[in-house]
């Protein structure tokens, strides 16, 4: 890859070592959301440190994704705070956190949510384009080649597969190497053998780029692999027995 980066993890301990505190990636404290009269979660606090794979696993509408998207700043929330890469998010106008989203998170989701009208390399720029760079040829090509899609730039999304389509997703999610990814159920839409090949390059780029990854997911195997796994219910997040 052309472009010089430092794994967040690294940045970490360098900084540690000379006396500077470093944010967590992530700080969620006592969150809560509610839709009118019903709670969907109580009381939600979490740290993830830089570098951290925590895996969140819950039933079915627990609100997992809630959580994920009020993460992000997409979201409203009733009670409590979340602080990405430091910065909290109720102090910002809309401007501000649709930037630092924009710079400081990547996002997958269950359905790809890949632009059909791009071909496959113009969805993968599409960070970078939006954070105001242009020369993003280089980039989108290491980013394919890592994710095993080099030659299908060109390709539009209706000519590629589930797996390639999530491979599409994490290519544009980490290009603009962002500190913290959200994933949500990623492989949640693809079959057995599919969905394996693509959470082991989704974790491996994570990893890869030393960014901070949340995952939520039904997959044990995947969970197995997190640092932490946490689960979700509506009185709040606690380790889940391992
Ligand atoms: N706009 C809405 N109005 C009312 N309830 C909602 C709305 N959106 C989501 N919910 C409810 O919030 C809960 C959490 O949903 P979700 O975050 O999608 O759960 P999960 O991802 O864990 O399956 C669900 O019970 C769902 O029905
Ligand atoms: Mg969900």
């Amino acid at each position: 890859m052309s472009t010089a980066w430092t794994p967040q993890g690294a940045q970490h301990r360098s900084a540690q070592r000379e006396g500077t505190p470093v944010p967590p990636a992530l700080a969620v404290d006592g969150l809560a959301k509610r839709y009118g009269e019903t709670t969907v979660f109580a009381d939600v606090t979490l740290r993830v440190a830089p570098g951290e794979f925590v895996a969140i696993v819950g039933e079915s509408g627990v609100g997992k994704s809630t959580l994920l998207n009020c993460m992000a700043g997409l979201d409203h929330w009733d009670a409590g705070r979340v602080l990405l890469a430091g910065q909290d998010l109720s102090a910002l106008d809309d401007d501000a956190r649709a930037r630092l989203r924009r710079q400081a998170l990547g996002f997958v989701f269950q359905a790809f949510h890949v632009l059909p009208h791009l071909d496959v390399g113009q969805n993968v720029a599409l960070p970078l384009m939006l954070l105001g760079r242009h020369d993003t040829d280089a980039a989108v090509h290491a980013m394919l080649e890592a994710v095993g899609l080099q030659g299908l730039a060109a390709r539009l999304p209706q000519q590629l597969s589930g797996g390639q389509l999530q491979r599409v997703a994490i290519a544009r999610a980490l290009v603009h190497r962002p500190g913290l990814l959200l994933a949500d159920e990623p492989t949640g839409n693809l079959d057995p053998g599919t969905a394996a090949r693509v959470m082991d390059l989704l974790i491996a780029q994570v990893r890869a780029h030393g960014a901070a990854l949340v995952l939520v997911t039904h997959s044990e195997a995947a969970a197995a692999r997190a640092d932490r796994v946490l689960h979700l219910t509506a009185q709040g997040i606690a380790d889940a027995p391992r």
